[in-house]
C-alpha cells in the first residue's frame, strides 16, 4: 500500500515536470519547448508558448500564473509560429533566439554586448532579462523585455526614451484580440519640448496627459491621491520616463491599451485574480480629446459652453467652433504683459522650451525678450514653485478645472490687459454686489418682519395719507383672514378701481385670463393701470391669491410684470399692475399682420429678456420661483417691445434643496408643459425651462406649438422643429414674417437652445443660468437630444387625447388629479 503511494506522487511529479519547468532560469545549453514554461521566482509570471483567443498561431508570451489567459508581454508578436515545434532558446552570444520547426530564427533579441556565460532569467515582475550568469548584477542586463513593451504596462516598467542609445519604449496596441501584432495606437513619451506623455492613433496625437508638473500630469490633477499607485516622471539629461509602482505588494497592476485604442487606463488585481479596472483618471469626455476646442481657447466638460476663448482671444468662426485668435495682435517690443491664468492644464509643450533652475521672474524677463514666446508657468509646482517653461507659437489642448490645475501666464498685448483687468475688477463688484445687495435685503426682510410685527401689536396703526382718493399706501380698516398683514404692498379702494375702469365697462377689458378678466383703468392722477380681476368662481381661491400677491410683491426686475398693488373687498380679489400698451406676446407672433411688426432684432430681444426674467425666478431672486406657467400669453410687451413675464397665479416659491417637487394639483398650459409635469405632476426649474424652449421655438416659427399640424404630418412644433434639425435643414422652420432681418448664426444658436430647453429627460435640459449664457456668447453648445412629447398622434400619447380634451380654449387650465 505504501509503495503504490508513493509511486503515484513520483508519477505525478514527474508529469509536472515534463510539462513545466519548476525553473526561472535557461542557460545556452537548455532550451524551452512549445508546451513548456518559465515560472518566476515567486510564482507570479510564467513564460511559454500560446495562442490568443482562436488562433491557432504561436507566441512566445508571458502571463500571470493565475491568470492564464492575461498575457502581458509577446516576444515574436510580428511572426507568428505556425506549429507547435517552435523552440526559444539562448544563443551563446547572449542573444536570445526563436526557432520554427525549420530551425530557422523567426525572432531574436538585440545586444549591443555580449557575455561569457549568458543566462535568460524570468524576475518575479514580469521582466525577462539575459544577462551575465557569472556577474551577480541585478541592473545591468543584456537585454530585457522591459525595454520592448507591447500593449502591457507593468509596474517598474518604464515608459520612454533614453536620449544615449534612442531606445523608446512605449505601449502599443495589438491589432485584434487574436493577433498580438503591433496596432495602430500607442501610448509614449513625446520629446519635442517639454517631454510629455501621450496616446497616439498611428502618427495622429489622440490625448495628451499634459506636462508633469512635479507632482501629476497637469492634465489629470487627481493622480496623487489614490491608495494603490504611485508615480514618477524622470527627466534627465540622459533619459525621460514615466513609471509606477504599486504601494501594496499583495497586489497585481497592468495598464493596458485594447486594440480598439480604449483602456490606457489602470487595471489591478488581487490574488483571487479578477480583473477590476481602478481608473485613476476621470470619465472620458470630449475635453479628452487633443486640441478639442482648438487654438487659444479652453475646454471645460462641466461647462454648457464646453470651448472657450482664453480671455483677450475671440473666436475664429461665429457658426463652426474652429478655435480663437488674438482681439489685439501682440506689439513685441515691450508693449505686452502677462495674464495669470489658473486652474489649467497646461498647453501642449511640443513646441515649448524649459529650464529647470530659474525662477518665474527670470522666465517672465525670458518669454518677454522672445516675440514669438506666448506663455510661460512654472516647470516645477512643488514648494514655492521652480523652474522655467516657456510657449512659443500657439497654445492649444488646455483644459479648466474648477479644482486643481495651474497657473498658465499668457502673452496679451498691454492695451488688451487692461480692459481685461477692469472686466475682471466689474466682475468682482458685482459679485460683491449681490453678496451686499442679498445682505440689504436680509436686513430689508428683518425690518419688515418687524414691522409687520409692531403693527399686529398697535392695533390703531394709521395708513399715512388718508386724503386725496387715489393715492395708494391706503389701509382698508378690515382685517378678513388676516392676510393682508403680511402684505407690503399698496391696498387700493375698490371704488378708486372702478371709477379708474369705468365701472369695469367692456370698453376697457384687455382680456380674459386664466382666472377671470383683465380691465385697463386711469386713475385719477392719470397713471394707467392693468387690474386683473379674479372671477367669483374662478379656480383662484384665497390661496392662489395670497400666493400671487406676496410672490410679485417681493419679486422686481425688468423682464417681469411690475405688481402696483391690490384690492381685496368682501369677495372682490383684484391685483392691479403697470398696463403694458402693447399687450401680450401671442397677439403679435400669431397674428399675421401684427407678426410683420416683430423683426428678428425685437424677437431675440424678447427671447433674451424672457430667458433673463426666468433666470432672476429661478435662481437670482431671494425667493426662488418655479414660474409653472410660462407662455405666449403671459409674456407683456411694453412700449419698447421689451418682454415682461406676467401672471404669477402658479407661481410657487420653493426653498434650498426643494429643487424637484410633486403636486397632486397640476396647473399649467398644454402645449407648453413638460412630459414629466403633465404625466407625474412633477415639477422643476426644468419644467419652466422646457416652456420656455417651446416659447423659443414658436417665436421662431411664428406657430403654435399645440395648433401645428401639417396634412399629411402629425407632428407638433416641436416635433416639427426636431424633424427639420436631424435632417439639416433647420432655417426652414423660420417664419416667413421675419424675413430675412436675421443673422444665421444667431437664428441656429437660438433654435438649437430651444431644441436643448425641450429635450424629453428634465436632466438633459440646460438651467436657465446656462441658457442665458448660451443665447449671449458664442461657444459650442451640446447636441440636442429628441424632444419630449413630439410623436406621432396617431399613437396614443398623452398629449394627444388630452389636448383633444381640452383644446377648446386658450386659457390655463388646472387639473385636480383624483385623490
Ligand atoms: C520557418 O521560418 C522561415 C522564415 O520565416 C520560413 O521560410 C519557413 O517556411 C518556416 N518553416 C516552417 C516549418 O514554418
Ligand atoms: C539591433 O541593433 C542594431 C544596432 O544596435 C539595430 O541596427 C537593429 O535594428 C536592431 N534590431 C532589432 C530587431 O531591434
Ligand atoms: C496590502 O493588501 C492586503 C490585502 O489586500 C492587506 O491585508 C494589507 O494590509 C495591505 N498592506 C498594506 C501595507 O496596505
Ligand atoms: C538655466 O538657467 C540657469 C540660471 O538662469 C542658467 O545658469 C543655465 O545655463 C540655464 N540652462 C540652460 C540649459 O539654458
Ligand atoms: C525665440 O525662440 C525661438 C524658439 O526657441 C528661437 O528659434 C528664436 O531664435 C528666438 N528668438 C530670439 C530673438 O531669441
Ligand atoms: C517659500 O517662500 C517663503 C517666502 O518666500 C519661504 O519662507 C519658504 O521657506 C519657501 N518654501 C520653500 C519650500 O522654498
Amino acid at each position: 500500500m505504501e509503495v503504490f503511494t508513493y509511486l503515484f506522487v513520483c508519477t505525478l511529479l514527474f508529469s509536472l515536470l515534463r510539462t513545466s519547468f519548476t525553473l526561472d532560469t535557461i542557460t545556452p545549453s537548455q532550451f524551452i519547448r512549445d508546451g513548456e514554461t518559465l515560472v518566476s521566482s515567486g510564482r507570479t509570471f510564467q513564460l511559454g508558448f500560446f495562442s490568443p483567443g482562436s488562433s491557432k498561431s504561436r507566441y512566445v508570451g508571458i502571463w500571470y500564473v493565475t491568470a492564464a489567459d492575461t498575457v502581458v508581454w509577446v516576444a515574436n508578436r510580428d511572426s507568428p509560429i505556425s506549429d507547435h515545434y517552435g523552440v526559444l532558446k539562448v544563443a551563446a552570444e547572449g542573444v536570445l533566439v526563436i526557432l520554427n520547426s525549420s530551425k530557422t530564427i523567426v525572432w531574436s533579441s538585440n545586444t549591443s554586448r555580449t557575455a561569457e556565460n549568458p543566462v535568460a532569467r524570468l524576475l518575479d515582475n514580469g521582466n525577462l532579462v539575459v544577462k551575465d550568469g557569472n556577474v551577480d548584477d541585478s541592473e545591468n542586463f543584456l537585454w530585457q523585455s522591459f525595454d520592448y513593451p507591447c500593449d502591457t504596462l507593468l509596474p517598474e516598467m518604464k515608459l520612454g526614451r533614453n536620449f544615449g542609445t534612442g531606445l523608446d519604449r512605449f505601449v502599443s496596441s495589438w491589432k485584434s484580440k487574436e493577433d498580438p501584432s503591433q496596432g495602430q495606437y500607442s501610448i509614449r513619451i513625446d520629446p519635442r519640448g517639454f517631454p510629455q506623455m501621450v496616446a497616439m492613433d498611428g502618427a495622429r496625437i489622440l490625448s495628451r496627459a499634459g506636462p508633469w508638473n512635479g507632482l501629476e500630469f497637469t492634465g489629470y490633477p487627481n493622480l496623487i491621491q489614490n491608495p494603490v499607485f504611485q508615480y514618477e516622471f524622470v527627466l534627465n539629461e540622459n533619459e525621460v520616463y514615466y513609471e509606477y509602482k504599486l504601494k501594496n505588494s499583495t497586489l497585481f497592476s497592468r495598464l493596458v491599451l485594447n486594440p480598439s485604442g480604449t483602456g490606457g487606463r489602470f487595471t489591478w488585481i488581487d490574488r483571487t485574480h479578477s480583473w477590476e479596472v481602478f481608473s485613476t483618471t476621470s470619465e472620458a469626455d470630449q475635453c479628452e480629446k487633443y486640441a478639442f476646442c482648438g487654438a487659444y481657447a479652453t475646454c471645460n466638460p462641466s461647462n454648457s459652453l464646453i470651448c472657450a476663448c482664453l480671455e483677450g482671444f475671440i473666436p475664429k468662426s461665429q457658426k463652426d467652433w474652429n478655435g480663437c485668435f488674438r482681439r489685439t495682435p501682440l506689439e513685441c517690443n515691450g508693449g505686452d504683459g502677462f495674464l495669470e491664468s489658473s486652474g489649467m492644464k497646461l498647453p501642449d509643450t511640443s513646441s515649448s522650451w524649459f529650464n529647470k533652475t530659474m525662477s518665474l521672474e527670470e522666465c517672465k524677463g525670458l518669454c518677454l525678450e522672445n516675440c514669438s514666446c506666448t506663455a510661460y508657468s512654472s516647470l516645477d509646482i512643488r514648494g514655492n514653485g521652480s523652474g522655467c517653461l516657456l510657449w512659443f507659437g500657439i497654445l492649444t489642448d488646455m483644459k479648466v478645472y474648477s479644482q486643481g490645475g495651474q497657473n498658465l501666464y499668457i502673452r496679451i498685448a498691454s492695451s488688451e490687459i487692461g480692459a481685461i483687468k477692469r472686466n475682471r475688477h466689474s466682475n468682482k463688484i458685482k459679485q460683491a454686489g449681490i453678496i451686499v445687495g442679498s445682505a440689504i435685503l436680509v436686513i430689508a426682510i428683518i425690518t419688515l418682519g418687524m414691522t409687520a410685527y409692531m403693527r399686529k401689536k398697535k392695533l390703531s396703526f394709521k395708513a399715512p395719507n388718508i386724503s386725496g382718493t387715489t393715492k395708494r399706501n391706503r389701509k382698508k380698516g378690515y382685517d378678513n383672514e388676516g392676510w393682508n398683514e403680511d402684505m407690503e404692498i399698496p391696498i387700493f379702494h375698490f371704488t378708486d378701481i372702478a371709477n379708474a375702469t369705468k365701472n369695469f365697462s367692456s370698453d376697457n377689458k384687455l382680456g380674459e385670463g386664466g382666472f377671470g378678466p383683465v380691465y385697463m383703468g386711469t386713475l385719477l392722477e392719470g397713471q394707467v393701470i392693468a387690474v386683473k380681476r379674479l372671477s367669483k368662481n374662478s379656480g383662484q381661491g384665497m390661496n392662489e391669491f395670497r400666493n400671487e400677491v406676496k410672490l410679485i410683491a417681493k419679486l422686481q426686475h425688468r423682464n417681469l410684470v411690475k405688481l402696483l398693488g391690490c384690492c381685496v373687498q368682501e369677495n372682490e380679489k383684484m391685483l392691479i399692475y403697470e398696463y403694458m400698451p402693447n399687450k401680450s406676446l401671442d397677439s403679435f407672433i400669431f397674428d399675421q399682420t401684427k407678426s410683420k411688426l416683430l423683426d428678428w432684432h425685437k424677437r431675440i430681444n424678447i427671447i433674451s429678456g424672457t430667458a433673463r426674467g426666468l433666470l432672476y425666478l429661478h435662481e437670482d431672486s431671494r425667493l426662488r420661483v418655479i414660474h409653472r406657467d410660462l407662455k405666449a400669453s403671459n409674456i407683456l410687451l411694453d412700449k419698447d417691445m421689451n418682454p415682461k413675464i406676467s401672471d404669477f397665479g402658479l407661481a410657487r416659491s420653493f426653498v434650498g434643496d426643494q429643487l424637484k417637487s410633486k403636486t397632486s394639483r397640476i396647473a399649467g398650459t398644454f402645449g407648453y408643459m413638460s412630459p414629466e409635469y403633465a404625466v407625474h405632476g412633477q415639477y422643476s426649474v426644468k419644467s419652466d425651462v422646457f416652456s420656455f424652449g417651446v416659447l423659443v421655438l414658436e417665436i421662431v416659427s411664428g406657430k403654435k406649438n399645440r395648433e401645428f399640424l401639417r396634412p399629411h404630418q402629425h407632428l407638433n412644433l416641436l416635433g416639427h422643429a426636431w424633424k427639420l434639425w436631424i435632417e439639416d435643414r433647420p432655417m426652414e422652420l423660420i417664419a416667413e414674417s421675419i424675413g430675412d432681418s436675421y443673422t444665421q448664426s444667431e437664428m441656429l444658436r437660438c433654435i438649437h437652445v430651444g431644441l436643448l430647453c425641450v429635450q424629453q429627460r428634465p436632466e438633459n435640459r440646460p438651467n436657465m443660468s446656462s441658457v442665458v449664457l448660451m443665447l449671449s456668447s458664442d461657444g459650442l453648445l451640446p447636441k440636442p437630444r429628441h424632444p419630449g412629447f413630439y410623436t406621432d398622434s396617431n399613437e396614443a400619447d398623452f398629449s394627444a387625447c388630452n389636448e383633444a380634451a381640452y383644446s377648446a380654449n386658450e386659457t390655463s387650465i388646472t387639473l385636480f388629479e383624483a385623490r
